[in-house]
């Protein structure tokens, strides 16, 4: 393997390499830019503000990280021989995706709530902070910003349960970068950092080609974004109605993601839950699936095994280092209370959020064949049975001796908002991005948001 150079800590955005602290309370905000010259300054005096990959760990009152859509770095005035050199599929955006990403029926852009999918989204900033009150501050400067008008605001934090919405433990597994500061922890897969982050090899021992010129690729990475609703309500019912008895519905719930509720794995847990070890960053990832090939202890489609086959496919020709997706999602909204069976209208949910080199080898590729497929792992029609497009005709294959069980009529319990493809840019991008001249007519903005089609 060739050497792998150090990366480049302290001009990569923090949210790449480091992963928000367990207790987190943070905000998306999302920006027109309606002056680009004003809007330019204002991104100047944010600069010194943004967290890079080396001060993440420095005690600081908060984390700050800014990327932009195709639509945004065109209203900064990026050449278009830059702007031609970003990928197709970040040029047409999310919501022209739909149909690779299967957003279709509920999830159709078309039902996705404004500004998300509309052309008035440019900018997105993302602060976390390991306390509320360490995001006053940069929140009132964010809503001070001159020449850009915001349009979406989310605020994002830990449950008070400590876990995603749905019960899980989340955020567990996760890719090693090699060339990072720190260690791989037990079980992490160790992946070339240009999988991830221009500027580097990725698996193919070459940097993938990225945006030009090299100042405005360098140490960048695209992100792409999914406000996610959870209907808590219809995963508790589906489990009572379907489960024999208590004990049975946390196994039926183990089974659909992978993992106990406490972040154990089903593979280093079969058939009880083991709090201690879910707990445990040093065992709770370090499993693989040889010794499992039917899926007795953790079927084939169960969420993390389809998002992360590991060596699952070892037999054919996938080389999954290169289907990676390194996660930084937040959870939103209020916890359903404990044993409520009946939805209470709140919108909650997850912030998904994908970083990686490519949009469509990575994320639109775990999407729409791992998630929303099941032949990849000989399971015909089935898709993701906690996130794939299930309207109450969805079945998940559980293998057991003497029989199998199969859930059917799975109905659909993560509905798409809706969401954007970005550029989480370097440091020196960023200042190379602030020092554009304005580009003579900058492409107008519509004062009110519309949909994709009217504008792509
Ligand atoms: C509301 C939506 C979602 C929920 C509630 C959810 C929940 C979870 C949970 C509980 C885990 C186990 C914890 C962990 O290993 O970190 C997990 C793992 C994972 N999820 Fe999701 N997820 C969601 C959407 C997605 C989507 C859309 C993707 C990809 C496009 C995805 C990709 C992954 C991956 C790659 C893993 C790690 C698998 C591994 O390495 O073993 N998830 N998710």
């Amino acid at each position: 393997m060739c050497a792998v150079p150090s990366l480049e800590l302290d001009d990569i955005q923090g949210t790449v390499l480091r992963r928000r602290p367990d207790d987190y309370h943070g905000v998306y905000l999302l920006y027109r830019i309606d002056d680009p010259a004003a809007a330019k300054r204002s991104l100047r005096e944010v600069l010194p503000k943004i967290t890079s990959a080396a001060d993440w760990e420095l005690p600081r009152p908060f984390t700050l990280n800014v990327a932009f859509t195709y639509r945004g770095l065109a209203r900064l005035g990026v050449p278009q021989e830059s702007l031609a050199s970003f990928s197709e599929e970040f040029r047409a955006g999310m919501a022209a995706r739909k149909e690779v990403l299967g957003d279709l029926g509920a999830n159709d852009p078309d039902n996705w709530t404004p500004p998300l999918g509309g052309p008035d989204v440019h900018i997105g900033v993302m602060i976390i902070a390991e306390t509320p009150a360490g995001l006053h501050e940069p929140v009132d400067a964010a809503g001070r910003l001159a020449g850009v008008s915001l349009v979406y605001r989310l605020d994002v934090g830990v449950p008070v349960t400590g876990r995603e919405h749905f019960g899980f433990r989340d955020g567990i597994s996760s890719p090693y970068l090699l060339g990072s500061a720190d260690r791989p922890l037990p079980g992490q897969d160790s992946v070339q950092p240009g999988e991830f982050v221009f500027g580097y090899p990725d698996q193919s021992g070459v940097p993938p080609k990225g945006p030009v010129p090299d100042v405005l690729g360098r140490n960048g990475c695209y992100l792409a974004f999914r406000q996610m609703h959870s209907d808590v309500a219809a995963f508790r019912r589906y489990l009572r109605e379907t489960a024999r008895s208590a004990e049975d519905e946390e196994l039926l719930a183990a089974k659909i993601v992978g993992r106990w509720r406490s972040g154990a794995p089903l593979a280093l847990a079969p058939d009880h839950d083991d709090p201690e070890l879910g707990a445990d960053p040093m065992r709770n990832n370090d499993f693989r699936y040889q010794d499992d090939p039917r899926g007795l202890c953790v079927p084939r489609g169960a969420h993390i095994r389809r998002a992360n086959p590991r060596d699952s496919l070892v037999d054919t020709v996938v080389e999954t280092g290169i289907h990676r997706v390194l996660r930084r999602g937040a959870a939103y909204g209020p916890v359903l209370p404990d044993g409520v069976l009946e939805d209470d209208g709140a919108e909650r949910g997850i912030i998904f959020v994908f970083l990686g080199a490519s949009l469509s080898r990575q994320f639109e590729f775990v999407q729409q064949v791992w998630l929303n497929r099941g032949d990849f792992a000989g399971l015909g029609t089935e898709r993701d049975p906690l996130v794939g497009d299930n309207a109450g005709t969805g079945t998940h294959t559980i293998p057991a001796r003497p029989v199998r069980r199969r859930l059917t009529g799975l109905p659909r319990f993560v509905t798409v908002r809706g969401g954007e493809y970005c550029f989480l840019p370097g440091l020196a991008a960023l200042t190379w991005l602030t020092g554009l001249p304005d580009p003579a007519g900058a492409p107008s903005t519509t004062p009110h948001s519309s949909r994709p089609e009217d504008d792509r």
